[in-house]
């Protein structure tokens, strides 16, 4: 399975931590916030990672992260010229894909868990991993019923449960097809969600919950929830 790091985005809820870097090279705790990302897939067992920035910033993730020979993996840049999405940001990675599943996680999610096995296993369709959460207006929610998700909601008032949508997701190669359709949101981007619920119509959604940390860190709240929680780690496995 190949991955892919959407580190595009204007990172505009940290400024001006972000005036003149990338959110994803900020600090989580004692690494550039996109190593945590890095680090979950190339724990999957994945490889060949393609990194999908924005214009200001991209020659700084190709001085951080070079070739990919110091991790043991093969890195792929692409550029995403503005900011219209987490789904049009995955599209750039088509061809890299080459009809093959990808793993693809958002450059500001930390995880704690491995999902290893879930990479293994996974075939076709889609999986999603989520989470309990306090804030879940904050992200995708998950509405449950039964053992299956019925539909995601990004951002809801009133969210039907407390599950949010974490930002790791696995996809068949039907997904270029399906990000092919949509049409941009009321914030005016393409709405990884939209993608989601495509899936969920064809009866073609899995899912796993996530038991370890997770955070985003997007806003200086979850950033420095983040760093906490990475000290907090590496303090217990001392
Ligand atoms: O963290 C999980 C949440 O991430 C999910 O629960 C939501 O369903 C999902 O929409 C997303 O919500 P956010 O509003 O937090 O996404 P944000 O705009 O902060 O983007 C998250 C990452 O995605 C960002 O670190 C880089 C990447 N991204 C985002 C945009 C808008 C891109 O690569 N390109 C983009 O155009």
């Amino acid at each position: 399975m190949k991955g892919v790091i959407l580190a595009g985005g204007s990172g505009s809820r940290l400024l001006p931590m972000t005036k003149v870097t990338n959110k994803h090279l900020l600090p989580v705790y004692d690494k550039p916030m996109i190593y945590y990302p890095l680090q979950t897939l190339m724990n999957m067992g994945i490889k060949q990672i393609m990194i999908v920035s924005g214009k200001g910033h991209a020659g700084h993730f190709l001085e951080l992260l070079g070739s990919g020979k110091e991790f043991g993996s093969k890195f792929t840049f692409e550029i995403q010229e503005e900011a219209g999405g987490i789904a049009q940001a995955l599209d750039l990675a088509e061809d890299f894909a080459d009809n093959e599943p990808i793993a693809v996680i958002l450059g500001d999610n930390i995880f704690e868990d491995d999902f290893k096995h879930a990479a293994s296993d996974f075939k076709e369709g889609a999986k999603i991993f989520i989470k309990k959460v306090s804030d879940p207006t904050r992200f995708g929610v998950a509405e449950i019923k039964g053992d299956k998700i019925a539909s995601i909601e990004e951002k809801p008032k009133n969210p039907k449960s407390n599950y949010c949508v974490t930002g790791l997701y696995m996809y068949d190669s039907d997904v270029f097809d399906i990000i092919k359709t949509l049409k941009p949101s009321e914030r005016g981007e393409l709405e990884i969600t939209d993608v989601n619920n495509y899936y969920i119509k064809k009866g073609k959604m899995s899912f796993a919950t996530v038991s370890g940390f997770w955070s985003d860190a997007g806003t200086v709240k979850s950033l420095y929830r983040a760093s906490t929680l990475v000290k907090e780690k590496l303090e217990i496995n001392k």
